[in-house]
């Protein structure tokens, strides 16, 4: 007989699976480093060609191959051939315009810095801008490299659910590889936008606008967000705002700041939307979007992760009214839309 009274048993697994966890980031880096699931995509579907095409001991492709398995990252055919999850094969296979490997990859320099974390918090580390203070052009370029692989997508999605028409001037905050504007633009042949980035970002910038053809459209101005008034020409007015994929870099003040400073930019009638890794107001998640906010301790800034109630309270306070906030990439983006009466 089962006793259905008694509590449920209390024991180690899930706490021995947070203390192993970087195991996973590990086999995955491995994974594209020898481009298994290139490989796998390509047609090498067994243990023996995996190792023939890898050049990896049959032990290694095995051991990887479990893993990979146990993280649903691939799994067997009904013909017991090895194949690609519907997300692996989309994004992780090489040479396809959707390769998000750059991106997947891009914090893996960081991970001895994760492992110092308490030594970092003891010793107060930190400054307002963090590596954005020695952003060069080179590291730039290599930055937006990888923003650019998960940007366009996440650009592509803002298009399709926000309905730019008759909007004339897009002023893109941290705009980065100009995803946001460039894919509006392409959207929306009446829209110019101006990206503003710092100043060594804006070098890299302006080879993504070069190369969408869109240099007639899409202007750059190399600035630091967190300081001065935003451009708005008088004869082309500023309607639409956005700003993504930055909001974690920095405390509530700068992002108050900045959001107010945007208000003022914008033209009456005119829209802000601000896209960021945004937390529920009780804090207990999404964890990606708590890790955001661990991540800026990592990269040295002084930022954190916000609330979508205090990402409301920046926009209300600014001036901006029907404030909402809506998913925009569950469990890991939301979006903030306000008007300027
Ligand atoms: C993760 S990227 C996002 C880029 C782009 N918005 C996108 O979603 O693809 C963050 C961007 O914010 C920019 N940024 C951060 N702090 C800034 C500041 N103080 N002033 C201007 N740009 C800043 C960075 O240079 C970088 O291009």
């Amino acid at each position: 007989m089962t006793d259905t009274g008694s509590p449920p048993r209390i024991d180690t697994t899930r706490l021995q699976g947070i203390a192993r966890a970087y195991t996973q980031s590990a086999v995955f880096y491995a994974a594209l480093d020898v481009a298994l699931f290139t490989h796998i995509h390509n047609g090498a579907t067994t243990e023996e060609a995996l190792a023939k095409e890898t050049t990896l001991r049959l032990i290694d492709v095995e051991r990887l191959v479990t893993c990979a398995l146990s993280m649903d990252l691939i799994h067997w055919t009904a013909d017991g051939q090895l194949a690609n999850a519907p997300d692996v094969d989309k994004f992780l296979v090489k040479d396809s315009p959707r390769y998000a490997g750059a991106w997947m990859m891009f914090t893996r320099p960081d991970v001895p810095m994760w492992f110092r974390m308490t030594e970092l918090m003891l010793t107060q580390h930190g400054t307002r801008l963090g590596m954005y203070d020695d952003l060069t052009v080179e590291s730039a370029k290599a930055y937006h490299q990888a923003t650019s692989s998960i940007g366009f997508g996440a650009a592509r999605r803002f298009v399709k659910t926000v309905d730019l028409t008759g909007r004339r001037h897009l002023l893109d905050l941290g705009g980065g590889s100009g995803a946001y504007s460039i894919t509006a633009a392409e959207a929306n042949k009446e829209l110019r936008a101006t990206v503003l980035d710092l100043p060594p970002v804006v070098v890299a910038t302006q080879e993504y606008i070069d190369d969408a053809g869109l240099t007639d459209r899409i202007d750059t101005v190399g600035a630091d967000f967190t300081t001065g008034e935003f451009p708005s020409p008088a004869d082309n007015p500023v309607d639409v705002v956005v700003m993504a994929s930055n909001l974690p870099i920095y405390d509530g003040t700068v992002i108050a700041g900045v959001v107010a400073r945007a208000f003022r930019a914008v033209d009456a009638g005119g829209e802000m939307h601000l896209v960021g890794e945004m937390l529920d107001d009780d804090r207990t998640g999404p964890l990606d979007s708590a890790m955001w906010g661990m991540n800026e301790l990592i990269c040295g800034s002084l930022g954190r992760s916000h609330t979508r109630a205090e990402v409301e309270g920046y926009f209300t306070s600014a001036g901006f009214v029907d404030v909402e906030i809506t998913e925009f990439v569950p469990n890991t983006l939301a979006r903030c839309y306000g008007r300027k009466p």
